[in-house]
């Protein structure tokens, strides 16, 4: 189902218009910085601020979005570079000002060059900006200046900055109808590609052209990219969490572990799967794979409204627990193995992460603050989520039975809380080992 532009535009208004009433009397400056420098005269690849994409939809570099949330009636201005034909017969179309006045639903349109002479006019009269400080060097500047006083502020002088993160952070917990739309489109692409990928296993010499082999899927799907860097390790390398794929081979004896993601309208996929090389899991594998795949089973019980992200983790490590002491790997009984965290040495980190327009999407503690944060948020239908339960053995761990040293497996699901339920949108690539060996 397609989207027109006055449609998708007005979703962005709407968005805009949401953080005016709250802004209240406040002013707020959102942020997409310059491309970065790499080396010589090249950049970095170009990746806007999440929550001013959020805000406008708008890709380019350079650009800002000043909303004030002034008493008599609130204000919205977009800044955006020129046109510029000399720059732009090297990097590529600009928008402009001309065609940004017809496209976005905003008050002005304004050259961002104006922006730092603006800026403290724009702010005049307001107590309090909100802005993302670290957003980048100059403009983080540019709002110290305006907070810098040599004596006490007076009356209708700038004086308290808050983190505008406040403001979005909220309302990106719940996905709105276009979101869910891409993200779905993101998760999508993200199985076909891993199937696609399995397919072709075989012939992938090493780590490194089994992460290309993802990426070419990615784009053949329609991907921008990735959303994230793509995991792919081999044997022992999976029981590292975020390993850089490296030229070791796929040995046919080991395990790969699959951590990607397709980027799709600035949405995030986020999928791991982990498989046999050769095809055939090896009895040990296959038992921590299914304790693993449990665990899966048992967190997405937990996936419900009113179920929260902590219930969730805490289900399963109840499984994982229980499931090691069935392996010999842990001695004891899950309720205190759970209370001595006796599994941290295999698993480590969180069963899930919100998911959206960044992987990790939303920080817990900016939304709730750390009295709540959002991983005691009950479920509302709306939140999308991973659900990514794992065990990691290291190969030097001479407590663990030798059979299941240097294995490390995580699966990995994409789920959207509905009004009933949930849904896993990455369903597009099983979970059960006889139906994921069956793809190669
Ligand atoms: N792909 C990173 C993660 O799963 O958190
Ligand atoms: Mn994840
Ligand atoms: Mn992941």
């Amino acid at each position: 189902m397609g989207v027109n532009l006055t449609e998708k535009e007005s979703v962005f208004a709407g968005r805009r218009k949401k953080i005016l009433r709250q802004l209240k009397g406040h002013a707020a400056l959102f942020i997409s910085p310059p491309a970065s420098l790499k080396s010589r005269d090249q950049d970095y690849p170009f990746f806007p601020n999440r929550d001013f994409f959020y805000l406008t939809g708008f890709e380019e570099a350079e650009s800002a979005l000043v909303l004030l949330g002034a008493n008599k009636g609130t204000r919205s201005i977009l800044y955006l570079r020129e046109r510029k034909e000399s720059e732009e017969r090297w990097t590529g179309e600009r928008l402009g000002l001309k065609r940004a006045k017809r496209r976005f639903l905003v008050d002005e349109v304004r050259d961002i060059c104006r922006l730092p002479h603006d800026l403290p006019t724009l702010v005049k009269g307001f107590s309090q900006l909100y802005y993302a400080p670290g957003t980048h060097p100059t403009y983080d500047a540019l709002v110290w200046s305006l907070l810098k006083h040599n004596v006490a502020p007076r009356l209708g002088q700038l004086h308290t900055l808050k983190d505008s993160r406040l403001l979005t952070a909220e309302m990106r917990l719940i996905k709105d109808r276009l979101e869910i739309q891409n993200i779905r489109h993101a998760v999508d692409i993200t199985a076909r590609a891993i199937r696609m990928t399995l397919r072709d296993l075989k012939t992938c010499s090493s780590e490194h052209h089994a992460a290309s082999l993802i990426e070419s899927n990615f784009a053949r799907l329609g991907a921008e990219g990735p959303a994230f860097e793509t995991i792919v390790a081999s044997g022992r390398n999976a029981t590292t969490l975020h390993h850089r794929p490296g030229l070791q081979p796929l040995w046919k004896r080991e395990l790969v572990l699959f951590d990607v993601g397709a980027l799709y309208r600035g949405y995030a996929g986020d999928i791991s799967r982990t498989v046999p090389a050769s095809g055939t899991f090896s009895s040990a594998q296959a038992e921590v794979y299914d304790v693993v795949a449990n665990a899966l089973d048992v967190a997405l019980t937990k996936c419900h409204p009113g179920g929260c992200l902590d219930d969730m983790h805490h289900a399963a490590i109840r499984a994982l627990v229980s499931g090691m002491l069935e392996l010999g790997i842990l001695k004891g009984n899950v309720q205190q193995l759970v209370a001595q965290r006796a599994y941290l040495p295999y698993y480590m980190h969180q069963t899930g992460h919100w998911l959206g327009l960044d992987v990790h999407d939303i920080s817990p503690i900016i939304a709730g603050g750390e009295e709540f944060p959002s991983i005691l948020r009950p479920f509302q239908a709306g939140m999308v989520f991973t659900v990514e339960p794992g065990l990691y053995f290291p190969q030097d761990d001479e407590t663990v039975p030798k059979a299941y040293r240097g294995i490390g497996i995580r699966i990995e699901e994409n789920v959207l809380i509905t009004a009933s339920g949930h849904e896993v949108l990455s369903n597009g690539i099983p979970v059960a080992r006889e139906e994921l060996t069956s793809l190669f």
